[in-house]
C-alpha cells in the first residue's frame, strides 16, 4: 500500500544518512524541504521531492497536506511506560511538604510502586501499560525505550519487560527495552546495596538475558540508591551480555557517576539535572550521549538540565520524557519540547533534533528512526494547519497533531 501525503508546506528533519549524533552548532540546522511531497511504501519512507519540480508519483490513497507540516515521530528515549497504579498520593504529600527524597526515606517512591507491581498480574499490568503506549502514539511517539525497574525480584522484573515486549508485537511502534534491575534496593535486603547488586549480577541478569528480554542495562547511580562502583559493575555485567549502558545519574547529586559511565562506554548518561566541571569534561572527552528529562525537572520542581552549556560545550543532547509514575508522569513528548524551549532555553529547532534524530541514537534506533530518510520506518507526524513549526514549542499544552502514522499506520482515528 502506497501513501502520498501532498501538497505539504514543509517536509521537516530530511537527511541523507545521519553517522553521529548531532552536536554543537550542528542541533541550529533542522533540513527543511518546502512545498514537498513524501511517497510512505508499506512500513517504509520510499521517497519525497518537491511540488514545484517532480511529477508526483503514483499511490494508493492521497492525503492532501495543505498548509500542514510533515515531520519524523518523536522517538522517546527513556520512559517507564510499564508500571502498576499511580502514585498520585504521594503527589499531595509532596504538595503539602514533603520532599521526592523524604518520601523514598519513608520506604514509599519506587519502592511503592515495586510493591504493587509484584502484586499484579501480567495481563492488567499489559492492560494499564496498553493504554499509555495508545495515548503517547497518538501524541507522536513512533520508537520508544521501556525499562523495567519497579519489580525488583527475578519473577516481577521479568514480567515487566515481557509486557514490554508483548506491547512491541502487538502495536506499530518500534520499542527498545531496558534492563533496570538496580533502580532501588528492595527491602529484604535491609540496606544492603552490594548484596542486591550481586543478586542481580549472578541471577537476575542472566536469566534477562537468556530469554532476550533486554537491548540495554541500567542503573540509579545517586545518594541513597547505588555509588559508582555498584554502577560500574552493572554495567560490566551487562556488558558480558552484549547489553550497552543507559544510566541514570546526576538528578540530585553529582557523585562521580559521569566520569566512570563515559570511561566504560555506556550509551547514554541520562537526567544531568546537577552537574560539576568535571562532569562536563568527561562528557566531551567521550562518545556518550547526554539525556535531558525535563517532564521530571517540571514536575519534581528540581532545576532542568543546562541544555545550553550541554550545546555549547559540544555534548550531544537528546530528550525524552522518563514517563513514571513518580518524577514524570506523563508521556507527552510535545510537552517535553516546549518545556525544553521555554525552561532550557533551546530553540525550536535544537529541541526538534533532540527529540528526533538524537532520541533515535540514544536508542540505537539511528538507521531506522529519527529523520525523513529513504527506507526509514514510515513514521512521521502531520501537524494542523499552523503558522510555523516554532508553533509546535510555543502554544504548549495545545493539540496541533492532525494525524500520526507509525510504520505505514494511521493512529488517530
Ligand atoms: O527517572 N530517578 C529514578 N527513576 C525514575 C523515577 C522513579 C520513581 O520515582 O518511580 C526517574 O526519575
Ligand atoms: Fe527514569
Amino acid at each position: 500500500m502506497k501513501i502520498l501525503l501532498s501538497n505539504i508546506r514543509q517536509l521537516l528533519q530530511v537527511r541523507d544518512e545521519v553517522k553521529q549524533p548531532l552536536r554543537g552548532s550542528q542541533m541550529v540546522e533542522l533540513p527543511i524541504l518546502e512545498e514537498a511531497w513524501l511517497l510512505l511504501d508499506g512500513d517504509l519512507i520510499a521517497d519525497y521531492g518537491s511540488m514545484r519540480l517532480n511529477t508526483l508519483p503514483e499511490a494508493d490513497q492521497i492525503v492532501d497536506c495543505t498548509g500542514k507540516f510533515v515531520l519524523p515521530t518523536w522517538c522517546d528515549s527513556h520512559s517507564h511506560l510499564v508500571y502498576a497504579g499511580n502514585r498520585e498520593g504521594e503527589f499531595i504529600d509532596r504538595l503539602n511538604g514533603l520532599s521526592y527524597q523524604e518520601i523514598a526515606a519513608k520506604g514509599g517512591g519506587i519502592l511503592n510502586s515495586a510493591e504493587l507491581l509484584q502484586r499484579t498480574s501480567e495481563k492488567d499490568l499489559y492492560q494499564q501499560s496498553e493504554q499509555r503506549l495508545k495515548e503517547v502514539m497518538a501524541l507522536g511517539t513512533g520508537a520508544m525505550e521501556i525499562k523495567s525497574g519497579y519489580g525488583l525480584t527475578e519473577e516481577s522484573e521479568m514480567k515487566m519487560l515481557k509486557v514490554a515486549r508483548q506491547l512491541e508485537e502487538n502495536h506499530p511502534i518500534d520499542i527498545k527495552t531496558t534492563f533496570l534491575g538496580a533502580h532501588a534496593i528492595p527491602k529484604e535486603f535491609n540496606k544492603n546495596g552490594d548484596a542486591y547488586i550481586d543478586h542481580i549480577i549472578k541471577e537476575i541478569l542472566p536469566a534477562v538475558a537468556k530469554e532476550e528480554l533486554a537491548d540495554f542495562i541500567d542503573i540509579f547511580c545517586e545518594e541513597g540508591y547505588f555509588n559508582v562502583a555498584q554502577m560500574e559493575s552493572i554495567i560490566q555485567a551487562g556488558q558480558q551480555f552484549g547489553l550497552a549502558a543507559k544510566v541514570h545519574l546526576n538528578q540530585f547529586n553529582s557523585i562521580g557517576g559521569i566520569p566512570a559511565a563515559v570511561r566504560h562506554k555506556a550509551l547514554t548518561v541520562d537526567h544531568l539535572e546537577v552537574m560539576k566541571e568535571e562532569d562536563y569534561e568527561a562528557l566531551q572527552s567521550g562518545e556518550t550521549l547526554a539525556v535531558a528529562l525535563p517532564g521530571c525537572s517540571y514536575f519534581l520542581g528540581i532545576p532542568y538540565t543546562p541544555a545550553r552549556e550541554l550545546i555549547q560545550r559540544n555534548i550531544p543532547l537528546a530528550l525524552a520524557t522518563d514517563m513514571n509514575p513518580g518524577s514524570a508522569p506523563s508521556g507527552n513528548m510535545n510537552f517535553v519540547l516546549s518545556a525544553a524551549c521555554i525552561k532550557m532555553k533551546m530553540t525550536p529547532e535544537e529541541a526538534i533534533n533532540a527529540s528526533t534524530i538524537n532520541g533515535a541514537f540514544a536508542m540505537g534506533l539511528e538507521n531506522t528512526h529519527g529523520s525523513i530518510t529513504r527506507g526509514k520506518k514510515a513514521s512521521v507526524i502531520i501537524t494542523k494547519q499552523i503558522p510555523s513549526y516554532g508553533y509546535l514549542p510555543y502554544s504548549f499544552g495545545s493539540d496541533l497533531i492532525h494525524q500520526v502514522l507509525i510504520a505505514g499506520k494511521e493512529i488517530r482515528t
